[in-house]
């Protein structure tokens, strides 16, 4: 493996940024790692391979910095299969039945890549491209910016779209997700963050002692290929109430019809609504370690997802392996199958049209 630093910068205390080259067996195709850092010991690294946030590393109430991302320690291991480590997710996260879809009469298929679903953009979605990077240092901010172009009918969408992430780690504490797309044709466009947290730093524990609070009324229940219904349904007096903070635990190996579907949480909550662009969605805490992560989007929706499918067959950063429940996924977005539900917020994206969207995710202790 080849490790090149090729940028470093950092005046006085500004938050930096730092690069490194690796080279893989493909052409032209070098993965590039990023290193944002400010000076409370905040460190995010971040891949142009799938805009992969490979780590967070945060202090702890007595200032004990730990990593509190799941992934690998080798970024040449998310050139192989693995369950959207800390992707960008698009061209449409989450689920589309059927993967069919249509727009102006036309019908489209996507890829079916999840039972009868289309799921995260298909075979090869955004997780799994390479973006091209650019990094800058300012006073309180350093930043990335991947961008990348899905051309027309990739994955089966219609439509040339010109993509650009940005992650901006401020020298508050707060690691920003900015999304901004246009495309040529109509299309349709749901974009995620799918970084899996522990906040103990602990791979090997599992997040159901995590205290967790969802600013949300009501969840999309879903069939049983995990589609929603389409009905908003109430979380009050179900094990989906997070409506005050509640450990993800209490209510996990309840009997409820929704929970065995999902194998736990993967349901997507309805944000309550807001007078402001930026919602605080959701706020979980993590009584041992004293850490707490702020979630706040402008998104109708926060799909829960509490690592169900983490087998133990993926190795884990600090040895062992990484089992059910040892990480949890707040993925901002627009409802699943919001293309064939015509009473979900719609997510088609016209020509002229600038998509953009934020999600910020904000670490502190108690
Ligand atoms: C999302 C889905 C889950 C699963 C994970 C990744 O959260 O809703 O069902 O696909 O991604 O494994």
């Amino acid at each position: 493996m080849l490790f090149i630093l090729v940028a470093s910068c950092n005046k006085n205390d500004r938050p930096k940024v730092d690069k490194m080259v690796i080279a893989t067996s493909m052409k032209d195709q070098n993965i590039e790692q990023y290193k944002l850092e400010n000076s409370n010991g905040v460190v995010v690294e971040l891949l142009n391979l799938g805009g992969i946030i490979t780590s967070i590393k945060t202090p702890d109430s007595s200032g004990k910095i730990a990593d509190i991302a799941l992934g690998f320690d080798d970024p040449k291991k998310y050139l192989e299969s693995h369950p959207y480590f800390g992707a960008i997710i698009g061209r449409f996260g989450n689920r589309i039945a059927g993967g069919s879809f249509s727009l102006d009469n036309k019908d489209y298929q996507l890829a079916v890549n999840n039972g009868s679903n289309h799921l995260h953009g298909g075979i090869k979605g955004f997780d799994k491209v390479f973006w091209d990077a650019k990094s800058f240092s300012a006073i309180n901010a350093s930043r990335v910016v991947l961008h990348y172009l899905s051309k027309h009918m990739e994955e089966g969408y219609p439509g040339n779209l010109s993509i650009t992430v940005t992650y901006t780690l401020t020298s508050d504490d707060i690691l920003k997700v900015r999304y901004e797309a246009s495309t040529d044709q109509k299309t349709i466009i749901n974009l995620t963050q799918h970084s899996y947290f522990n906040l103990s730093g602990d791979f090997a524990s599992q997040i159901l002692d995590h205290e967790l609070m969802i600013n949300a009324d009501a969840f999309l229940a879903v069939d049983e290929n995990q589609i929603p219904t389409g009905a908003h349904t109430a979380v009050a007096q179900t094990p989906f109430d997070f409506s005050s903070f509640k450990t993800i635990g209490k209510d996990f190996n309840a009997e409820n019809k929704q929970l065995e579907i999902g194998n736990g949480y993967d349901h997507c909550f309805v944000i309550n609504p807001s007078e402001t662009a930026m919602v605080e969605a959701a706020v979980v805490q993590h009584p041992k370690s004293g850490r707490v992560m702020k979630v706040f989007t402008d998104q109708p929706g926060v799909q829960l997802y509490t690592g169900n499918f983490l087998d133990n067959t993926l190795t884990a950063k600090n040895g062992g392996t990484y089992g059910p429940q040892t990480g949890f996924c707040l993925e901002t977005q627009h409802f699943p199958d919001a293309p064939n539900q015509p009473n979900f917020p719609t997510t088609t994206l016209n020509p002229g049209e600038t998509f953009t969207s934020e999600t910020w995710f904000q670490f502190s202790v108690k």
